[in-house]
């Protein structure tokens, strides 16, 4: 085994105390924790998980279905839309944000799309047709007719159908003996062909649908086997819903979850589930869009559907199971309700006839909790439980964005919540200019998928949300472009901050949770799934680690480093065409002195190189006052916007009329031009904007404040931005002589933490996080009536912040438990390299 010698002697330091001694390492840093000062309150449930059909999560993850394409649907088009020259067109019909047609469309091929996992073997002719339903929700199924004996009907599963010697499976089929007057046999086969588990039966009734059922045991292990059924004589059949179960499924419940992949959810400890989704409960058309009265019931009986990530969907995880999956986990519901709009990305058709969707809310939620006299609480009853379900939130809509969203919302909640006042109603919503429009609201959910140096530079962004006006559920987020270890602790600087803001942040999901690692739809999942096991990527750990560590609420804590002013380094301009944005540069340091002048801002040295400036401009360079390093003083500058008609240019192609190439000061460069400050003037969406963004070794893009300040701009006119420097990193921006905001622009360490007390445990959490290759010692000074010396120390760390879990290395990056036996009211903590810690100190106020 290859020891990690620097990280292994770290983690016996820690371990034995030693890096407390007085031989131990330098501190860098001091943390003062206070008990008596009482922050925020953490929702106890405040980590869930986020459920979407999605890289086949459900049907060949966690759904315990080993059948591929069971009911012979999978062809099928999506529903509302038409086929026409190879694609699955959508209804012409206007966006309901933009007024436009979008057209949407998916390339379709019905006739391989029928075979998807089947296969036929010997002489037979065969096909999928519609001639005889076994029952209006599975219309096709699969006609053999037979010339002779020995043809087989084989299913590839998901992946291969995964055998394992001793364990038992249940079987069900139906099959249509038109003129058959054989036997079939049933029969689970390893790669190589040799029997793992079979049953033979007799064919009855012929002419009518006969439903068959047996339990297999399995005489050998093969994860890689198909599923056969063998015809002995000639004879034409039907088959339908062919279904293999384990018997072991999570909680032994029938059409149950994977035992192996549900642990590895309750290992999370999740607060709450979100279901359906994601986008798919918005739809690629509204006539595609989720229905979970369609999910419920005999899984025979449940109507598949192509689901946006393209596939067909059983729905065998349907609502039912995801109530009772949150009851086994002990978890709150939280179900996505469609309200009459489709994905706006995709078709974005919508309805103006609310009332079936609001009903459709209405049973969802009385299907959960109601009666059992009730119509739908009596069909839950039905299902096996009597017992109402935990649902708490119904989320209207998914990431829908925009004004027209925010009136639905408005509308909506305005019924529904004088009905369910227990009920929380989530507005799709992020934190934009349509929020306003809301008139009252319980929750919003913003998304963030982005790069690992947005969530580092954001570790405060909800220190400075507004109060008041609504609680927000992080619903969905991820470090998009980097599944590694960077990727998670970046998660996990972003996640403190939203746990020290636990008055207004209630809820967050990473998302998305799971892939089958055969099928990846999008680059970042939670959980790898194969037929063999499941994993955890490092970002895993990480949300598990927040999940398991939940204070009763926040402390004082004040993480000090002295470090060098972040706006220390060059100042320059970005871009190319400086004749034409800039002029009047005048440099002042803090004693007056004019350092530089220039009308034309010759002299500056130009900088070429795409990270320097930003990928999205049309001149990637930066033009850097090499003389001019300075942290303190006056940048004075004249800057306009301009418009970009040069030919060829993409804003050209799109024949748009607005402001393409934005000014940008540079502040705080290093020489190679690779990490700056840039005070950005110009347009985010649809709003003008002033705002501060930092590009670190030549990534860029994570903005200060996301939001930005309002300023309009107009195209062509000079502005007179004066920019002061307060030495440490202080930043004031004033345009013609007025104010238009000051920030602090802290340096970037890569070191996080915070600090909460656990009531029921009687314990001080401590959670750092230390993003940097080097150890990390702090002086810990913790103000609290008693310490005790033992307490638990929890460490996650990567020997290479870009290090990931993989299937030959789940472990890889997994929370280790130590033993710390020098804690007090003053103690010395050495952090590993590239790690998120927490600290577990038995302690009293
Ligand atoms: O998590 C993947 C997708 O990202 C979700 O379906 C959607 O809500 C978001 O755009």
């Amino acid at each position: 085994m290859k020891l990690n010698l620097t990280k292994t002697l770290w983690a016996l330091a820690a371990t034995a105390g030693l890096a407390s001694c007085a031989t131990g390492p330098a501190p860098q840093a001091q943390m003062a924790v206070d008990l008596a000062q009482r922050g925020a309150d953490v929702n106890p449930t405040m980590y869930g998980i986020f459920f979407e059909e999605i890289n086949h999560s459900g049907d060949g993850s966690l759904y315990a279905e080993m059948i591929c394409n069971r009911n012979f649907e999978e062809h099928v088009l999506p529903s509302g839309m038409t086929y026409k020259d190879g694609y699955a067109v959508a209804p012409h019909s206007p966006n309901y944000n933009t007024g436009l047609y979008n057209d949407w469309k998916v390339q379709w091929n019905p006739d391989s799309l029928k075979m998807v996992a089947w296969n036929v073997k010997g002489e037979a002719t065969y096909d999928v047709v519609r001639e005889r339903p076994l029952h209006p929700n599975t219309p096709h199924a699969m006609k053999l007719v037979m010339k002779s004996p020995g043809v087989v009907l084989q299913n590839g599963g998901y992946w291969g159908v995964p055998m394992r010697e001793g364990e038992k499976y249940d079987l069900r089929f139906y099959v249509n003996a038109a003129s058959y007057a054989g036997s079939l046999k049933a029969v689970v086969r390893s790669a190589s062909g040799q029997e793992l588990a079979q049953q033979t039966f007799e064919v009855k009734q012929p002419g009518q649908w006969q439903e068959y059922t047996a339990q297999l045991t399995a005489t050998a292990t093969d994860l890689k086997g198909t599923f056969n059924l063998e015809f002995d004589a000639p004879g034409t059949v039907y088959v339908d819903y062919v279904s293999l179960f384990p018997q072991n499924t999570f909680n032994g419940h029938k059409n149950g979850m994977r035992a192996d992949v549900a642990q590895m959810l309750a290992d999370l400890k999740p607060g709450f589930i979100r279901w359906p989704g994601g986008c798919i409960a918005e739809g690629a058309t509204l006539e595609n869009r989720v229905r979970w009265k369609e999910t419920i019931g005999d899984p025979m009986t449940r109507r598949s559907e192509w689901v946006l990530w393209n596939y067909h969907c059983t729905w065998g995880f349907g609502y039912h199971e995801f109530l009772q999956l949150c009851e086994d986990f002990g978890a709150e519901g939280m179900f996505v309700a469609n309200v009459g709009l489709s994905c706006d990305l995709r078709n974005g058709d919508f309805t103006t006839d609310l009332e079936p969707f609001i009903q459709d809310i209405r049973d969802a939620i009385e299907y959960a909790k109601g009666d059992v006299t009730t119509k739908w609480g009596k069909l839950r009853a039905e299902a096996g439980h009597p017992e109402p379900f935990n649902l708490k939130y119904v989320e209207l809509g998914n990431e829908q964005v925009g004004d027209y969203y925010a009136d639905r919302y408005n509308y909506l909640y305005n019924i529904l919540k004088a009905e369910y006042p227990e009920i929380t109603f989530i507005s799709t919503l992020g934190l934009g200019k349509s929020l306003e429009r809301l008139k009252q609201v319980d929750m919003i959910d913003p998304h963030w998928y982005v790069n690992p140096l947005f969530f580092y530079e954001n570790h405060h962004f909800f220190d400075n949300v507004e109060r008041g006006k609504f609680d927000i559920y992080v619903g969905e987020f991820a470090a998009i472009s980097a599944a590694n270890m960077d990727g998670a602790l970046s998660e996990a600087a972003f996640m403190l901050g939203m746990e020290r803001n636990g008055d207004i942040v209630k809820l967050s999901s990473y998302a998305p949770l799971i892939e089958n690692n055969n099928r990846r739809d999008w680059p970042t999942n939670l959980i790898w799934v194969n037929n063999e096991t499941v994993m955890g990527r490092a970002s895993y750990y990480s949300q598990q680690m927040f999940g398991l560590n939940v204070p009763t609420y926040n402390v004082g804590a004040q993480l000090q480093e002295n470090l060098p002013s972040a706006l220390n380094g060059m100042i320059g301009v970005a871009g190319d065409n400086v004749a034409e944005q800039y002029r009047n540069l005048k440099v002042t340091d803090a004693q007056g002195t004019v350092l530089f002048e220039s009308a034309d801002l010759s002299g500056l040295k130009k900088i070429v190189g795409k990270p320097a400036a930003r990928p999205w401009m049309t001149s990637p360079t930066a033009n850097l006052a090499e003389a001019l390093t300075i942290s303190q003083g006056t940048i004075e500058l004249e800057m306009r916007a301009v418009r970009d008609f040069t030919e060829g240019s993409q804003f050209v192609a799109q024949g748009r009329d607005s402001i393409n190439i934005y000014p940008s000061l540079i502040i705080g460069s290093d020489k190679a031009g690779q990490n700056f400050f840039t005070l950005n003037m110009g347009s985010r969406g649809q709003q003008s904007v002033i705002n501060i963004s930092r590009t670190v070794n030549g990534e860029g893009g994570a903005n200060r404040d996301p939001q930005g300040t309002p300023f309009d701009m107009q195209a062509g006119q000079w502005y007179k931005v004066r920019v002061q420097l307060d030495g440490v990193s202080t930043l004031t921006c004033s345009i013609d002589g007025e104010e238009v905001f000051k920030q602090s622009v802290s340096p970037l360490s890569k070191h996080y933490a915070i600090a909460g007390y656990d009531e029921a445990t009687g314990e001080t959490i401590i959670k750092m996080i230390n993003a940097n290759p080097e150890p990390f010692t702090v002086a810990f000074s913790l103000a609290a009536s008693s310490v005790e010396k033992v307490g638990k120390v929890i460490t996650l760390a990567a020997a290479d912040i870009k290090d990931e879990n993989s299937f030959a290395e789940p472990r890889k990056i997994a929370p280790v438990e130590t033993q710390f036996n020098s804690f007090g009211s003053s103690f010395n903590y050495t952090f590993e390299p590239n790690s998120f810690t927490i600290l577990r100190i038995k302690s009293k106020k």
